[in-house]
């Protein structure tokens, strides 16, 4: 018993793998409605092993009615039509499995679909014994008992007249927050996962897991007092019983907390998936609408602190982009002039760190984000936050920008497979509109061409399953308050990474003595070497080198 309840996160393949994330309904269409589905992901397995990546992180394909894309779960155990079938499914696990891809789900946790059998019967009346698997509060209506906002707007209590109760919903109203505190909820959810287990899924995400454990007479949404309690119980009960990768989606992790989260021991998950760089581009204090520009200092105290206290005590997640963010190329990069160069760039910086770098699906290429009319958009956050800021008197001019920015549907548009119609995604009309860029940018371009940004992931990838150091290495940040340059060291044993990246589009010099010319130059991402006459190191626009050289002997 004692055996099987602990597995040591020490010497686990996530670390040396290489995750992709796909949005099914953007990924690709088998059936013409628009829609991307199971079969579509199947249709493009050869893809992805070329790309070279271990797993996919597939956002969630469960029945649902699609409130906020299938984020709102009303049968854990089936597939959405939309998607495919149950048989589907376990294709695409036996065809990814065959090209040693494995497939990890999306678990919702924190709250199901207010359209789930368990919600329907805890609604009927307070006796029934579904009732307590939800959050609910006596009150009067038009008088909620406090006033918590749920994150996509509006108040987090909804009223139901047949039990004279609120139900509490951090996000939308159709998806009422499950009660943790519940142990047969628990267990209800446990016996699900394990069904899954037995599907042959090789992993799990967990939406939002740091707000299970919610407190809301205490306004208390992420880090609830009892989380990491809730967490060691089902990891026990699951995850603990299979060689499986799970990582937790936690905004409100700081390097503490994700020490807890992704505990050696394996008492808990493999990794934390955390927030701190990519939030840095909002004004202090404010929502993400709210830009600022980003600050590069900070940018690197904060990559430097996650890498430097999380080594040997924990395991991160290595991320620009998922689908509930813009396009990093469009966002820190440029997607202009050096769109290749920056995208490029950014790759190399992130993917020469430690911890699990993730691709969400068309990052491989560069895509961009889009600039669509208001009425181009589906995205459930976008369109409250539209009203919203409307009816504040925000002028409509300014809530664009801020959509252009930051929507969620940045993320969204359909993958640009090739120039033909709607970018090969689909043979009908796709659900959100194709980025019109698609002719210059898309992947049946991008394989063939020796310079892709394609060709530049795929090198990354192929470097963290051939050099332990990757994987390994020791961090240590250089050049910390330079304003243009992103430096730094991995070391592990006698091989040493360095990474030298130009953050920005203007030409600078370098004032670190690079390898050249014996050292190894593993990538980069202009074809030559730029230098002044003295010999120094100039760094063009958002260049990037990648050396892997021997440590120097202490
Ligand atoms: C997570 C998901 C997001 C979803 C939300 C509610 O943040 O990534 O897409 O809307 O949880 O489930
Ligand atoms: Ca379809």
């Amino acid at each position: 018993m004692e055996l099987e309840r602990k597995q040591s996160n020490d010497s686990k393949w996530w670390k040396s793998a290489v995750i992709y994330q796909i949005y099914p309904r953007s990924f690709a269409d088998s059936n013409g409605d628009g829609i991307g589905d199971l079969k579509g992901i199947i249709s493009k397995l050869d893809y992805l092993e070329t790309l070279g990546i271990d797993a996919v992180w597939l956002s969630p394909v469960c029945r649902s009615p699609q409130d906020d894309n299938g984020y709102d779960i009303s049968d854990y155990q089936d597939i959405d039509p939309m998607f495919g079938t149950l048989e589907d499914m376990e294709e695409l696990i036996e065809e990814a499995g065959k090209r040693r891809i494995r497939i990890i789900m999306d678990l919702v946790l924190n709250h199901s679909s207010d359209e789930h059998f368990w919600f329907l019967e805890a609604k009927k009346s307070r006796e029934n014994p579904y009732h307590d698997y939800y959050v609910w509060r006596d009150g009067t209506e038009g008088a909620p008992p406090n006033d918590m906002r749920a994150c996509f707007g509006g108040s987090a209590w909804e009223w139901v007249p047949e039990v004279q109760q609120y139900y509490f919903h951090q996000f939308s109203v159709k998806q009422p927050d499950l009660n943790w505190e519940n142990p047969k909820l628990r267990q209800e959810i446990y016996d699900m996962i394990n069904w899954w287990i037995g599907k042959g899924v090789g992993g799990f995400r967990l939406d939002v897991i740091d707000q299970i454990a919610k407190e809301p007479d205490r306004k208390i949404t992420n880090n609830g007092p009892r989380l990491h309690e809730f967490l060691r119980e089902l990891s026990r009960e699951t995850f603990q019983k299979a060689d499986l990768v799970t990582v937790g989606e936690a905004w409100g992790a700081d390097t503490e907390l994700a020490k807890l989260y992704s505990n050696p021991d394996g008492s808990e998950l493999s990794m934390v998936f955390q927030f701190e760089h990519i939030c840095l581009d909002q004004m202090p204090g404010k929502e993400k609408w709210d830009l600022a520009p980003l600050p590069f200092l900070k940018l690197k105290e904060v990559f430097g602190r996650w890498q430097t206290q999380l080594h040997g005590k924990g395991w991160n997640s290595l991320f620009w982009n998922n689908h509930d963010l813009p396009r990093i190329v469009s966002r820190w990069g440029n997607d202009g002039e050096y769109r290749v160069e920056s995208a490029k760039m950014l790759a190399i910086l992130l993917h020469g760190m430690q911890g699990t770098p993730y691709i969400y699906q068309g990052e491989e290429l560069g895509m961009t984000n889009v600039r669509y009319e208001i009425g181009e958009y589906r995205d459930i956050e976008t369109l409250n936050l539209y009203q919203e800021r409307l009816e504040k008197g925000y002028e409509k001019e300014e809530i664009m920008r801020s959509i252009h920015a930051k929507s969620r549907d940045n993320a969204r548009t359909p993958m640009q497979w090739n120039d033909g119609e709607n970018a090969g995604f689909t043979a009908g009309e796709p659900w959100i509109r194709t980025n019109p860029n698609y002719r210059e940018i898309n992947a049946a371009k991008q394989t063939e061409d020796e310079d892709s940004v394609f060709r530049c992931y795929q090198e990354l990838i192929r470097f963290r399953k051939e050099y332990p150091v990757f994987a390994e290495g020791e961090f240590r940040m250089l050049l910390e308050t330079d304003e243009d340059i992103f430096a730094y060291t991995r070391t592990d044993g006698d091989s040493q990474l360095l990474v030298i990246c130009n953050f920005h589009d203007r030409t600078v010099k370098c004032p670190l003595e690079t390898p050249e010319p014996d050292g190894k130059l593993l990538i980069g991402n202009y074809r030559d070497r730029a230098g002044g006459p003295d010999g120094t190191l100039l760094l063009r626009p958002y260049e990037a080198r990648m050396y892997l050289t021997a440590a120097p002997k202490a």
